[in-house]
């Protein structure tokens, strides 16, 4: 195959940025990965992760399943394939013609967390399974999700009680370590909690067969080894279920991975529009930033970025500021970021952007969100172009 720069490509064949290209090859092999790692697991996509439809039917297609949280999300999940049993809803509070409507096609089971919501699950979708949701530990998670949703072991047995007083049948627990877990004893310690769920539950003459062991698979272990793999959390998790949680022969585990999924796919192009020397720091301006795609950044994720370079010029290494086009002043992407000399005009590539990119993005300002490419790696000279970016990277 021949060979073709990537500089001179993405000038010529994407004069518009911000781009995001989303290799859906990768993120098929990273399914069967999961499917690997955790043998007989269902893997439910947290679709909020991208709700791209060709993602969405890659998922379907590989037998996956889709985790929601709205209705909209539902009637996607539908759209690209998914049957009604494929389908759970791990979101604790759902509004109730949204669960209706999940009872209506047969969604095969909801989260609750709270009395109140399980009394609505019951008065809108009656009968439903539902599954409740434990709050656990996410120390050592980039972005933590604790504290607004999850109870306690003892709240979760009464949840249960009451579900099961109400008509509904409960199957289960569910947990999420949060996103960019890189911490593998939380799910270790997660478990085990479920476990001293399931145990008593089972004194009180539950049934309890579906272990949610959630999202919180971290993405960009290609930039940073110390980032725990899939395969490591897996071995982790699987000791963990038979060390902690009774022996249960139709046992079904769940995974929820959003951005463990689609995160390393993703490839956002940006384009530099600007550049001033403020104070003792040089500001970069992007054409993608906190509100058009990079909403992550401000949360406090970490980009990895680097310039897609012409090769023709030698650059010196430098300590940039890089903000997004906006003009809110907290619309700045990252600090001291190292990188070679640039220009009004370079491209700048923001790796491991697969997920909750576009998701998040508003045009605020008028700056456009990114638009979607999708590629399949194997198939023509400019996604082998993007390939040897990755490739580069990887060896740098
Ligand atoms: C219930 C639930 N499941 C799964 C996910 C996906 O998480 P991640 O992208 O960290 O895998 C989220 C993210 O917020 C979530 O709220």
């Amino acid at each position: 195959m021949d060979t073709v720069r990537l500089d001179t490509v993405v000038k010529d064949s994407f004069p518009t940025t911000p781009t995001l290209f989303i290799d859906f090859a990768g993120i098929r092999d990273t399914f069967r990965r999961f499917q690997a790692a955790f043998p007989g697991a269902a893997i439910d996509y947290a679709m909020k992760a991208n709700a791209n439809p060709t993602i969405l039917s890659t998922v379907v297609g590989l037998g996956g399943g889709i985790e929601i949280a709205s209705e909209p999300e539902l009637n996607r999940a539908l759209t690209a394939g998914a049957a009604g049993d494929a389908i759970i809803c791990s979101h604790p509070i759902k509004q109730p013609p949204f669960l209706r409507r999940m009872h209506e096609v047969g969604v095969y089971a909801v989260t609750v967390d709270s009395i109140e919501e399980v009394e609505k699950v019951a008065r809108y979708a009656p009968g439903m399974r539902v599954y409740v949701r434990l709050a656990v530990d996410n120390t050592g998670s980039v972005l933590p999700l604790a504290g607004k949703f999850g109870v306690d072991v003892a709240t979760a047995l009464s949840l249960l009680d009451r579900a099961r007083d109400l008509g509904l049948q409960p199957i289960g627990t569910s947990f999420h370590v949060g996103s960019q877990c890189l911490n593998v004893q939380n799910w270790v310690n997660a478990i085990k909690a479920c476990g001293e769920v399931w145990r008593t539950a089972a004194m009180r003459g539950h049934h309890l067969y579906f272990l949610d062991i959630g999202g919180g698979f971290p993405a960009g272990h290609y930039h940073d080894a110390a980032i725990p793999t899939i395969e490591a959390i897996g071995e982790a998790v699987m000791d963990a279920i038979a060390a902690h949680i009774p022996h249960t022969p139709d046992l079904l585990l769940a995974l929820e991975p959003g951005r463990g999924l689609v995160g390393e796919s993703g490839r956002l192009l940006t384009t530099v529009m600007g550049r001033a020397l403020r104070g003792e720091q040089t500001w970069l301006y992007l054409d993608v930033g906190v509100f058009n795609g990079l909403m992550e950044t401000f949360e406090g994720f970490p980009p990895v970025v680097e310039l897609v370079a012409d090769g023709t010029l030698e650059r010196p290494m430098r300590t940039y500021t890089l903000a997004g086009p906006s003009c809110d002043s907290c619309d700045v992407v990252a600090r001291n970021v190292e990188l070679p000399e640039i220009h009004i005009g370079d491209r700048l590539v923001f790796y491991d952007t697969g997920a909750y990119t576009n998701e998040y993005a508003a045009a605020f300002n008028g700056f456009p969100i990114p638009e979607i490419v999708m590629l399949n790696l194997e198939a023509n000279a400019f996604e082998q172009a993007v390939e040897e970016l990755d490739l580069t990277a990887l060896t740098a």
